[in-house]
């Protein structure tokens, strides 16, 4: 399928397609594709007046969101609990993985908190203690990583695939490389990396993901989903225990048999009730990606983030904070000039949304972007 950049736009998002916004902020928080709005609209109505539809209905968007993550990360749907955010997976890592006092957590300074507070919650209920790893340049070190990986009783890594701040991305098939060889648990924070980016979370040896769908996936507010490696699915104990992750509660006549037995897969970590007609429209975003191709988005978006570095280069005034390397980025491009304010109200007068985050103005373009709208962005945040 070729990659019909309009088409996708007239669809998917008239809005953009007429021009009323030129939208570079999915490192925020993402819009909702057309089908994505139909399938919440749809849902909502009939959550209004449930009588209509079964309760199967709402339990696809359920199923379904579980089957298309996985996918996206070449899991197995019995690996993926659906979550309502990336802090719970992070704290799913953080409070089920067995841990003892003593034991050491590596990260890298400059990670988002929802990937650091979780384990300093740790730190204060079970004496373990999270070491984070400075930067280099002000980007994450990954060689400094690996060399923590050493130091004594270390038994987990954490970190962010792609950079809040910087939009630097990690070299995860390393990284779990290295982890894996000392036996050590390697956790991944990936809602700045997936969809702008593929992932293959058994090539890359990840034990637990976490991913927030709003921001990249184009998803509603409260949706997300959590990868558990098979083998751990297993092992580990829930640390919060849902009455819908026993097979018991299937059964709505046994309710009262409390027959404390999980399922056998990831199910084991979700607890249920979610919002469902939200799930609804995840499963409808999910379906675009897979739709289009997780490749074939990657590389549009690349070339858009390519597009940012060849402007940026040799340009007075300009500093791109990410790393130009394409294996090196994903969809978030941050850019440093010296007065930030005025280059953000230029792009505001200009009608693109953006942040400024840590030094630098963040533009994150997605799926239906154009080189032609980062045009009048980047005029607007030339210097002048
Ligand atoms: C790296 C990273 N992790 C997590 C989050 C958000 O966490 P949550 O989905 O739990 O709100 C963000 C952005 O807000 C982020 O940039």
């Amino acid at each position: 399928m070729t990659y019909d950049v309009d088409a996708l736009r007239a669809r998917e998002f008239p809005w953009a397609a007429r021009g009323e916004r030129i939208y570079l902020d999915h490192a925020a928080t993402g819009p909702l594709p057309q089908r994505a709005r139909d399938a919440q609209a749809e849902a909502n109505l009939n959550r209004a007046e449930l009588w209509r539809v079964g309760f199967d209905y709402f339990w696809d968007g359920v199923v379904r969101s579980r089957e298309l993550s996985a996918r996206l990360l070449n899991a197995s749907p019995e690996e993926m609990a659906i979550t309502t955010n990336t802090s719970m997976g992070v704290n799913l890592a953080a409070r089920a993985l067995p841990f003892k006092a003593g034991d050491v957590v590596i990260s890298s300074a400059g990670e988002f908190p929802a990937n650091i507070y979780p384990w300093m919650g740790l730190e204060k209920a079970k004496g373990v203690f999270l070491e984070l790893v400075p930067m280099k340049h002000r980007l994450p070190d990954e060689d400094a990583l690996i060399a923590a990986l050493d130091r004594p009783n270390v038994r987990c890594l954490t970190v962010s695939w792609v950079s809040f701040a910087t939009g630097a991305k990690l070299d995860l098939v390393r990284l779990g490389a290295e982890c894996r060889a000392r036996g050590i648990w390697f956790v991944v924070d990936a809602i700045q990396g997936l969809g702008p980016s593929t992932i293959d979370v058994k090539a890359c040896q990840i034990d637990i993901l976490a991913n927030g769908a709003q921001k990249w996936l184009l998803s509603p507010w409260g949706t997300g989903f959590a990868y558990v490696r098979r083998e751990l699915v297993e092992a580990l104990d829930p640390p919060a225990v849902g009455w819908l992750s026993m097979p018991a509660s299937a059964d709505f006549t046994r309710f009262l048999d409390y027959d404390y037995a999980f399922y056998p897969d990831a199910r084991k970590f979700e607890v249920f009730t979610a919002p469902m007609h939200d799930l609804k429209a995840m499963a409808a975003s999910l379906s675009l990606f897979l739709e289009l191709g997780p490749a074939n988005v990657e590389a549009h978006v690349r070339s858009l983030a390519d597009h940012v570095v060849a402007w940026c280069e040799g340009r007075p005034g300009v500093r791109l904070i990410t790393p130009a390397d394409p294996l090196r980025r994903a969809g978030l491009m941050s850019i440093a000039v010296d007065d930030l304010a005025a280059a953000s109200a230029r792009l505001t007068a200009a009608g693109v949304s953006h942040t400024v985050r840590e030094g630098g103005i963040r533009l994150s373009p997605s799926l239906y972007n154009t080189t032609a709208e980062l045009d009048v962005a980047l005029a607007a945040v030339e210097p002048r």
